[in-house]
C-alpha cells in the first residue's frame, strides 16, 4: 500500500529518538513476535494541495485508544498524549511527506527471552510513518461475504483492543475471503450477530437510519466509525447502535465499512446478494463526501479533529 519510496532510508521515532528505518532493529527471540503481545495503531494523514498542509486525522482518540489497549497488555506509553502528538507531527515533517500517509505506532514487549506472560516484560515504542495509497478499492464498491470466521469474543482476547496478535482473527477472515473471490469478510460474534470488517466497522443503512454494532458485539471501536456516527447526526441523520442480525445485512438498503485505512467504502453485495442496487446509496454518499471534505480541512465544524504538520511553516532537518 505504500508508494515507491525508501523504506529503510525513511525516519522512524523508536524508543525515545528519530533514526532511520533500518537502524531500529528488533531480535528474533522479541516477546512480540514470538507471543503477539504489541499493539498498534493506524493513523491516517491527507494531504491538501490548496493549502500545502499536511492534516493528522484524530490523534489524540488513536493515542488514546492505544493508551487503553496498552493497558491491557500490562504496558505503558513512554510519552503523554501531547507528546505522542508532537513527535508524530515532527516525524512527519522529518520525512517531509507532501502526500497522504499512514502512521503506525507500536507498542510491544520488548524483551529477548522465552516464557509467555504479560508481566515483567519491558515494553519498547516505535512510530512509523508511510505514504499511502487506498487500502480497498471503492471505486465499484466492496464485494463482502459473511466469514465462517467468528470474531474473536472478549472473553478470549479483548477486540477494544487493538492487539498485534489478534490480527491472526482478521487475517484469516480476510484470507479466505480473498481466496473465495470476494474483497472483505463480515465476521459474526460468538452468538451469531454481525460484529465487523476484518479491519472496518460496519454501517447498514436501514429506511434512512444509521445502524451499527454497539460497543458489546466484539468490535474495535472504531475513530473512524466515531466519526461518521457524528457526521451522521449533524446531517440529520438517525443513528442506533445495537445488535444486527446476519439477515438484516440482506435486507439493508446500504452498507458500508469504516476505517481508518478503507475510509468509507461501500459495499456492493453480501453473499453474491446485490446490496440495493450496487452502487453507493444516497445516504452513504452524503456522509462519504462530508467526511472527505472534513479531513482534508474543507469543514470548519470538524477541525478539531485534524492536527496540521507544517502549520504554515517548513521545518529544515
Ligand atoms: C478490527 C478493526 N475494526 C475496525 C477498525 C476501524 O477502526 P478505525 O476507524 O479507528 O481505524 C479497524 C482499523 O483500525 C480494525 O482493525
Amino acid at each position: 500500500m505504500a508508494a515507491e519510496r525508501d523504506l529503510n532510508a525513511s525516519t522512524v521515532y523508536a524508543n525515545g529518538a528519530f533514526c532511520r528505518y533500518d537502524e531500529a532493529k528488533v531480535g528474533l527471540l522479541t516477546h512480540g513476535l514470538q507471543y503477539g503481545t504489541g499493539c498498534f495503531e493506524g493513523i491516517r494523514g491527507y494531504w491538501s494541495q490548496e493549502t500545502s498542509e499536511l492534516f493528522l486525522v484524530q490523534l489524540r482518540e488513536h493515542y488514546e485508544r492505544l493508551r487503553a489497549s496498552a493497558k491491557i497488555l500490562l504496558m505503558e506509553l513512554p510519552l503523554s498524549t501531547d507528546d505522542l502528538i508532537e513527535a508524530t507531527v515532527e516525524l512527519c515533517a522529518r520525512n517531509r511527506f507532501e502526500c497522504n500517509v499512514y502512521v503506525r505506532p507500536c507498542i510491544f514487549k520488548g524483551a529477548e527471552d522465552v516464557g509467555v506472560r504479560l508481566h515483567d516484560v519491558p515494553a519498547h515504542f516505535a512510530i512509523v510513518a508511510l505514504p499511502h495509497a487506498s487500502y480497498l478499492d471503492t471505486s465499484h464498491g466492496v464485494r463482502a461475504c459473511v466469514s465462517s470466521w467468528r470474531r474473536a469474543d472478549d472473553t478470549t482476547v479483548p477486540p477494544r483492543a487493538k492487539i498485534t496478535g489478534l490480527y491472526v482473527n482478521s487475517a484469516l477472515a480476510k484470507s479466505d475471503a480473498v481466496a473465495a473471490g470476494y474483497d472483505e469478510a463480515i465476521m459474526l460474534s460468538h452468538d451469531g450477530h454481525v460484529s465487523e470488517g476484518s479491519a472496518e466497522n460496519i454501517f447498514v443503512v436501514r429506511r434512512g437510519t444509521l445502524h451499527t454494532p454497539d460497543s458489546s458485539q466484539n468490535i474495535l471501536e472504531g475513530c473512524t466509525r466515531r466519526a461518521v456516527m457524528e457526521v451522521g447526526r449533524d446531517l440529520g441523520i438517525g443513528v442506533v447502535e445495537r445488535s444486527i442480525a446476519r439477515g438484516e445485512l440482506y435486507a439493508a438498503d446500504e452498507v458500508f465499512f469504516t476505517g481508518t485505512a478503507a475510509g468509507i467504502a461501500y459495499v456492493s453485495s453480501i453473499d453474491s446478494r446485490t446490496v440495493g442496487d450496487g452502487s453507493i446509496g444516497p445516504i452513504t454518499s452524503r456522509i462519504a463526501q462530508t467526511y472527505e471534505r472534513a479531513i482534508t480541512g474543507r469543514e470548519q465544524k470538524y477541525v478539531s479533529w485534524l492536527t496540521p504538520v507544517y502549520g504554515g511553516r517548513r521545518v529544515t532537518v
